[in-house]
């Protein structure tokens, strides 16, 4: 399927721009600058069908994707969380755009929860993988940016995540250990996107 269609669809600064829920949509949620765009486009094997950046907080919308002809389902790039530098009133409006999405979409099929291989969980994911548990939307925990540490603190980063994502109800217990820059783990992630979509 990512090999056929991949167009754009638009881009929703407000709830009133959402197009309508005709077929499952999936996901990418993480704290600014993770890499969401970049797995996005890693995945299409499209260059830059999202926009990635080096300014965080760049994509303040949720970005529609369609893939298939016709349509077989949507991909989905979330305004990251967690910006520091963020004005209140940006991070209020991304609250209510980003929660009403998540817990109010019926075509929601899964979210994919992006973690810095670095940096591992933080509070804000934390925050992230409850709501989502509250609102009981199943979603993937992917490592990202496998490529920036040694595979020693790795795996130890790995470890941690995947022990911690065991207590919450709604996230897989397999964890994904990406890099967008250099293809690792896309294969894998795109078969379980597919299979998550179609379901
Ligand atoms: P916001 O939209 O601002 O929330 O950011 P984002 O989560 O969409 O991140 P984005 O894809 O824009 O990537 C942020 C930066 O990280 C860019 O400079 C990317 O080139 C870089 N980056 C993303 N993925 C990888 C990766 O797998 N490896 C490396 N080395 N860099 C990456
Ligand atoms: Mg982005």
């Amino acid at each position: 399927l990512f090999s056929g269609r991949v167009d754009f669809l638009l881009s929703a600064p407000q709830l009133k721009f959402l197009p309508e829920p005709t077929v499952p949509e999936i996901a990418f949620c993480g704290r600014s600058n993770v890499g969401k765009s970049s797995l996005l486009n890693a995945l299409t094997g499209r260059r830059a069908i999202a926009r990635a950046s080096v300014t965080p907080g760049r994509t303040q919308e949720l970005n529609f994707f369609e893939v298939g002809e016709p349509t077989r389902f949507r991909l989905v790039d979330m305004p990251g969380y967690g910006f520091a530098k963020a004005p209140v009133k940006v991070v209020e409006k991304w609250k209510k755009l980003v929660k009403t999405y998540l817990r109010g979409r019926p075509v929601l099929a899964r979210n994919l929860v992006l973690v810095d291989s670095r940096h591992g969980l933080k509070d804000v994911d934390r925050e992230m993988m409850r709501m989502l548990d509250e609102a009981a939307v199943g979603y993937r925990v992917v490592l990202t940016k496998a490529d920036k540490i040694k595979a020693s603190e790795l795996d130890a980063t790995a470890a941690k995540v995947a022990d911690e994502i065991r207590k919450h109800p709604a996230a897989f217990p397999e964890l994904h250990i990406t890099s967008s820059e250099k293809g690792m783990g896309i294969a894998a992630l795109r078969a379980a996107v597919v299979a998550d979509a179609l379901q």
